[in-house]
């Protein structure tokens, strides 16, 4: 019987965003498991720790029956070797995030000469988007509702009630 295939898509996802939902979907059709793994590096300093980056993810893909959210910390390859996972999945958006994907697959790969990159192109209306681009906005009392799952929405008011006085 064939082994199933398992894949990890790792990042800060500090918060997640509708772009990074739109690649678990599309990565959740094609292998039999993903594993969104979130980053906890202890030298960044994050806007949501791991437990509320955990949280959000957990609630935003809980309509995918073979995603599961976790979290890692250090090496990549060897968080993957430790759960036998295969591929790697990465979201592109535009050539500027080639030369970092570039840089980073190619080290993975050496780091772990039997693990591959697998990328994903991202749909067109999140092409512009990024975690950080929406916490600014959030952080100078502004909001988009259309780029963030409702849960994340909710917390980012939390983080940031500028935008609630504003409103008043
Ligand atoms: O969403 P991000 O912040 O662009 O994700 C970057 C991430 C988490 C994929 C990358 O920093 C990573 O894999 N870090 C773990 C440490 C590691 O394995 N580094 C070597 C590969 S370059």
């Amino acid at each position: 019987m064939k082994s199933a295939v398992r894949a990890v898509y790792p990042g800060s996802f500090d918060p997640i965003t509708n772009g990074h939902i739109y690649i678990v979907e599309r990565a959740a059709a094609i292998f039999d498991e993903v594993r969104v793994g979130i980053l906890v590096n202890l030298q960044k300093k994050y806007t949501f720790d791991v437990e509320e980056r955990h949280a959000m993810a957990s609630e935003a893909l809980s309509h995918l029956p073979n995603v599961v959210v976790d979290h890692f910390t250090g090496l990549l390859v060897d968080y993957m070797r430790q759960w036998e996972a295969k591929v790697i999945i990465r979201g592109l958006r535009a050539m500027s995030d080639f030369e970092y994907e570039f840089q980073m697959a190619l080290t993975n790969r050496q780091l772990a000469p039997g693990i591959e990159t697998f990328f994903i192109i991202t749909d067109a209306q999140y092409s512009y988007l990024s975690s950080s681009l929406i916490r600014d906005i959030f952080k100078l009392g502004g909001a988009m509702d259309n780029v963030v799952p409702p849960c994340v929405f909710r917390r980012l008011r939390e983080r940031f009630p500028a935008l609630s006085r504003r409103e008043e």
